[in-house]
Parts: structure tokens; sequence; C-alpha cells
């Protein structure tokens, strides 16, 4: 195993007490059952099966993967799938778990490798598996090289949601070179009528959601920015024709992976149907010498027979319970007030204070200073790399601020960008080679900044000094940390040409270890991940963030389609939204403060506005409003999600409720976006109450239609469901169904 692979297992073993990350902190597994005498494999957890088998030949095949079976039926042992002619070699129409590249395979291989000799032909057959309890390890290798694979299989027994992994360790003597490695290949039943869904964008227009037919061939989703990327999200789902919201069946996978990255789903000649996941191959090789090893990322897969609400809400109880920090209990979000679009880069300590002293008024938790607070950083032009305090900007440095931040009874929290640095920095005069760079080659810039090399030992031991010196010597809760452009000239000279494209997995490597540190060092301290917005939202980095900052673009209807979209893989748990001024400085939309606020409040909730602009009655309005939330937000972040009301494709109007775990509560949210032809008032059908028990209503902002009633059962609401007056554009109301007693 390389230090590398080494260090990232300590990581996750450390973090959460298990090998590669895979092996859950609480809560049980699921159950396993392996059938000794027919290869059988097969885990049940949740809704959902998965199984698996070995052929006579030795191949690790698919079995089944859906709705939960008994637990007496027994599935037949895998056989090779046959072609119809000898063009289509069983291989490459079989569903396998995890194929190489060699054997006659033309479909997507889980690994392909080359040898010295110029051979790259690897066929990985069964050698032999172990129980662990909480997850199964399979082991493979190559019908003749001392190529081993080990396949980690670990399904939560909660949400039947699976998450599979792999390790490829050389053992032939001699160097290999990976050219291609996945977390793993999941195989669906055969069916002609599926769907792939999967999440798009760009900057302040991320996790658009795109659906579209699969048809013979393959789709290839992918990161080569480096990071994980806006333009594409590693989740998808898949769907038949008929699958809805709240009916249907739908398999989906995220991998938890922030560098360069691919899922490709492909059809074969047959019509199966195969996704595999894992690191990107284009620009990608990785060498192992003899006695190392490469780990995959993970790759979380699961199903639901419930549609798309369903297989969203198994998944944010999985990352609620498995995957953020502090699972199975993540903590809440506090209200947090964060100064960029306040104040850009012209930040004083004076301009601070005054918006701290505003913030705590109306019930802010945590006041952050975003971009601009350090070095010569008075536009994106300069100072990036210097994390020393601005002396102009802050004369007495930071202390004076943070203390009365926490007077005012709020937690002090701080913008950080550790992974960049602009050429006119003071760090990069001194270290021009610390960044990503080909010599002699340009250094392309973006937002006039280049990316330092954290597979380097300095650059990841300088940024840890930096990053604990901060943090230990101010009272600092919280560091939103951000990531503002793609990658380019991806050199790392100081590595042997054979073994720089290492690069795209060490750096993300060092940067988990990186977190995990800090983290370490600082056990109080709360981290977002940022990457100009959404860029960086994946389940590699939330392991090690308790939030994410979901987009740039604040304004609260655009911001409803992205929380749209970014509910179907991620968790309210983590999703961060802000409050900020009208007109949006993104799109110049001007929209009620009310509505800002009913959009923002569906996730963990952020003030960014100009609090200097407001008005008494925008304060006495944001009081009340963070005073509701308060009573709520253990609901709209841990409670269940029903998307009612689709605010995709242009949709006038929108929805969503959350629901208590104990069902003691729920919260409906409201949206009239376009009064265009002044269509009927919508009544809103509710979903996920306890019928037998009787909710009285109350609104937070606007009015239900005259004549509803305070109270009724749950049954009442699913059914009869409540009438929302609104009327005009831009129009939002809230409630909140508050359990009282039993029918
Ligand atoms: C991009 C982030 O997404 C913004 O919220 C802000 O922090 C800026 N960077 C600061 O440069």
């Amino acid at each position: 195993m390389t230090a590398t692979n080494e260090t990232r297992r300590k990581v996750f073993l450390g973090l959460l007490g298990g090998a590669a990350g895979l092996a859950f902190g609480g809560g049980a597994a699921a159950r396993v059952a392996v059938d000794e005498a027919s290869k059988v494999f097969r885990l049940d957890g949740g809704a959902a099966t998965y199984a698996f088998g070995v052929n006579a030949g030795g191949q690790v095949q698919t079995l089944y993967w859906g709705a939960a079976l008994a637990a007496s039926d027994q599935l037949p042992a895998a056989v090779l799938t046959e072609g119809n002619s000898s063009n289509e070699m069983p291989v490459s129409v079989s569903p396998y778990e995890f194929a190489g590249f060699g054997g006659g395979l033309t479909t997507e291989p889980a690994l392909k490798v080359r040898f010295p000799d110029g051979v790259r032909d690897l066929d990985l057959r069964y050698v032999g598996h172990q129980d662990k309890g909480d997850r199964l390890i399979l082991q493979l290798k190559d019908v003749q090289r001392a190529v081993h694979v080990a396949l980690t299989y670990a399904m939560d027994e909660a949400t039947g949601i699976l998450a599979r992994s792999a390790v490829v360790e050389n053992r032939t003597g001699s160097w290999i070179q990976v050219d291609q490695m996945a977390a793993a290949c999941l195989n669906l039943p055969y069916s002609d009528d599926y769907q792939l869904s999967f999440l798009s964008g760009r900057w302040a227009g991320e996790f658009t959601l795109q659906t579209r037919a699969i048809t013979p061939g393959a789709f290839v989703l992918e990161s080569r920015k480096g990071v994980t990327s806006h333009q594409v999200n590693p989740w998808i789902a898949i769907s038949r024709a008929a699958t809805g919201e709240e009916a249907g069946p739908v398999w989906f996978g995220a991998l938890g992976w922030s560098g360069n990255w691919r899922i490709s789903v492909e059809m074969d000649a047959m019509g199966g149907v195969h996704a595999s996941a894992g690191y990107n191959p284009f620009d990608f090789n990785y060498r192992l010498k003899h006695g190392e090893s490469l780990a995959s990322p993970v790759l979380h897969a699961g199903f639901s027979n419930e549609g798309f609400g369903g297989a969203s809400r198994i998944f944010h109880r999985y990352q609620r319970e498995k995957i953020l920090p502090h699972a199975p209990a993540p903590r809440l979000r506090p209200v947090l007030y964060n100064s960029w679009e306040a104040t850009f880069f012209d930040v004083t300590e004076a301009g601070q204070l005054a918006l701290a002293e505003k913030a705590a008024g109306i019930g802010v938790e945590r006041f952050v200073v975003d971009d601009g607070w350090f070095g010569a950083r008075n536009s994106d032009k300069q100072g990036l790399g210097d994390w020393v305090v601005s002396r102009k900007k802050f004369p007495n440095g930071l202390g004076p601020l943070v203390k009365r931040v926490n007077e005012l009874g709020m937690q002090f929290g701080l913008w950080v960008e550790p992974e960049m640095v602009n050429p006119d920095s003071d760090l990069y005069r001194a270290h021009p080679d610390w960044v990503i760079n080909f010599p002699g080659r340009q250094r392309s810039q973006a937002r006039n900044q280049l990316v330092l090399n954290l597979a380097r030992k300095d650059v990841c031991e300088h940024l840890l000094k930096v990053l604990d010196g901060l943090v230990a010597s101010h009272n600092i809760a919280y560091l939103k940390w951000d990531h503002n452009r793609a990658w380019s000239e991806p050199g790392w000279p100081e590595a042997a040409p054979d073994e720089q494209q290492r690069l795209y997995v060490v750096y993300v490597d060092k940067l988990y270890q990186l977190l995990a540190e800090l983290r370490r060092r600082h056990p109080k301290l709360e981290i977002e991940s940022c990457a100009s917005g959404g860029g960086r939202v994946d389940l590699g980095i939330m392991r090690l963030t308790e939030q994410v900052w979901t987009s740039d673009n604040t304004d609260p209807y655009d911001r409803l389609v992205i929380q749209d979209g970014y509910s179907h893989a991620y968790a309210p748990a983590a999703m961060m939204a802000w409050v900020t001024d009208s007109p949006n400085f993104v799109n110049k939309r001007e929209t009620s403060l009310e509505y800002r606020f009913l959009s923002a409040m569906q996730g963990g909730l952020g003030i960014g506005a100009n609090l200097n602009h407001w008005k008494d009655e925008d304060f006495s309005k944001a009081r009340r409003l963070i005073g509701e939330y308060k009573l709520i937000r253990a609901t709209v972040q841990l409670g269940n999600l029903y998307r009612l009301v689709s605010p995709r494709n242009g949709s006038p109007r929108s929805a969503t409720l959350s629901v208590s775990q104990d069902r003691k509560q729920a919260v409906l949210f409201a949206f009239l976006h376009s009064s265009m032809m002044r269509s009927a008032q919508q009544t809103i059908q509710l979903r996920g109450l306890d019928a037998d028990t009787v909710y009285a209503l109350r609104a937070i902002a606007g009015a239900a239609a005259p004549g509803t009633v305070a109270r009724a059962s749950g049954a009442y609401w699913m059914g009869h469901g409540l009438k929302v007056i609104l009327e005009g554009d831009f129009q939002a109301a809230a409630f909140v169904l508050q359990a009282a007693a039993h029918t």
C-alpha cells in the first residue's frame, strides 16, 4: 500500500472506526448471507436486496439488485450471459461486478492495467472472501499474474444503501500501471424503458435535474476540472419510464470523490444496463511498485420503490446517519450571517462590527467574515495565499472583532481558500514552485489565481501550520473553505515523469487528510465546503464538512430550482441558503424579504444581506422569521423531505413539506412564482403525516384560504389538503403543523 493510500485508510479509520471509510460508525450493518455451495452472496437492508455470485469460471456477476426479496428466496447461481453471435463474447454482455480489461471485454472495464512487458490483459477471478460482519470483502486475482483486487461491500441496515469500493494491490514483483479504476460496476435488472437522471449546471446554476432515456451506447458524466464540478455532480438515478416522485423504482448512486471522476452508463449489445463510477481515466494513471496498492473512492448506491422522493429520503437519512460529521447525530446548522454580498472585498473592522451588532439583534448565531480580511486582498487580483490578518483593515488584528462577536452571543467564522494562490502574493513570490505546473509552460490563471500542489509535503505542512495557527489563535468556530477555479497544466514536476499523473488522486487524498487533521486538532471546528458555490458537493468532502454552499446564486426563485435538484442527491442537513439583497446581484430580480426568507429557510439558514440598508420593518420581520426558523429547523434539516410540487421546467408553483422523524411536526413551504393566467388557487395534499394524529395548523407566513380548519387529522391534511392563498408573482407562504392529540 502506498503512503498515500495507507494514510487515506488511516484517516477514515480514525474518523469512522472502519477500514476505507466503509464500516459504519453507528448502527447495525445489513444482513449478509453467503451460500458457500452455490457461491451466492446476498445483502439485505432497508427495503432492498443486493446479490451477486461467482460463475463456474470464477467471474463475479450481479444476480439481483432491487426491492427486498423474501428471506426464503433462493437465487440461482451465476452463469455467463450468452451473446447472440460470435461477435458478442459473453464477457461483454454479462453483468460483471468488477471486470478487468481483458478476456475480450468490450464494455467499460472497472480496472485497466499495463505491465512492464506491454501486456494489458487483466482477467479477474474470484479467489476468496471474508465476511467481516459489517462488510463483505471479496478477493479477486488475475488468472495469471499477481494483481490482487479486494472488493468491499458494506450495506446500511436501515436504508439498504450499499457502499462499494475496491483496492488493487500489485504483488507481481515489478511495477504495474493502473490506467483506469472504478469503485464498482452496478448492473440493473433487464428493462427496456430506463431513464437516467443526473444533476448538471454551471456557476450560479448548479444542480439542474436532467433526465433522458437510456439507449444503446454509453453516456459519460465526468469532471476533468480537478474538483467535483458545477457542470455535473457525481450522482445518478436510473428509473423506469413510469416512475414518479412518490412511486416506482429508482436505483441511484453517488461517488464520494472530490477530484476528477467519471460515471459511465452504458447499454450493452443485448440490452443490459451497467453503470461504473470511479476515477476519471482522462489524463490519469497510477503506477504501483511491487507491494503497493491503490484504493478507489467509495460508490454509495441504493434502491427505492417509492419514486424519487423515497430515494432521496433514504439517501438523506444515510447521509445524516453515516456520512456527515458527528453522524448519526449531525449537529443542527446555526443561523449564520455572511458579509460577502454586503461588502465584497471592502472589509474593515468597523464595517464588520456594525454588521455584527445588527446581525446579533435579529437572532444570528454565527457571524462570518468572508473574503478580503487578509494580506493585500483588496480584490481578487492579489493577496490570496497570504493568510495574515490585514493590519490596514484590522489594526489590532481579528481579536477585537472576535471578542465583540462572542460578547454578542455569536460564534465567529472566517473564509479561507487554502488551495489557491494569487501570483501577486508573498507566498507565490517565495514559492513559485508550489503550484501545479508544467516547467517552461504557461501557468493559466483563472480568477487571477493558481492551484497549490497539495501533493507536495511542504505545501500541506505549510497549510496545516497556517490554518492550525489561525484557528488556535482566534476563537474560530467555523471555516468556509472555498475553491474558485478549475485546474490547468496539471503537472507535478518534483515527481518522476511516470509518477506525475498520480496527482489527481494524491491531491484529493491530501486535501482530505488536511481537513481531517485540522478537525482532529480542533474538535469543535465546523467547516463548509464551497467551490464558487456548489462546485464541490459530494459524499467524499461531506464526511469532513458539516455544510456545503449550494450556489453563489442567492436569488430566492432560482434557488428553489437549485435546491430541488440538490435535494435529489444531498441532505438538507448540510445545505446552506442565504437571504440576500433585492434586487439580487446575480439576476437583478426583485422579491420580498418574506419570499427570500421562505426560500432560504429550507436548509441551514444564512443572512447575507447588507443590513446597513435595512429599515426597521425589515429587522422586525427578520427577527420574527429567524425566531420561527429556530422552532422548525430540526424538522427542516433532519426531517423527511417531500417535494410536493416541483419548481422545475418553469412551473408557476412549488411546494415542499418537511416532516420530523417522530411525525409530530411538519413544515410546509408554498410558492407562487408566476400568477400568469390567474389559474386556480393551489390546494396542497400533504404527505408523510401520521393519519391518526390531530395536527394544529399555524401560519408562519401567508395565509390559508378562509374557512380552513385549525386542527385536523393527518388523514385530512393528506387527503383533503390545505388550500393556500397566494396571489401575484413571487409570493410565498409557510405553515407549521404541530401534533396536538390522537384522533
Ligand atoms: C466564492 C464563494 O462561493 C462566495 O460565496 C465568496 O466566498 C467568494 N468566493 C469570495 O471570494
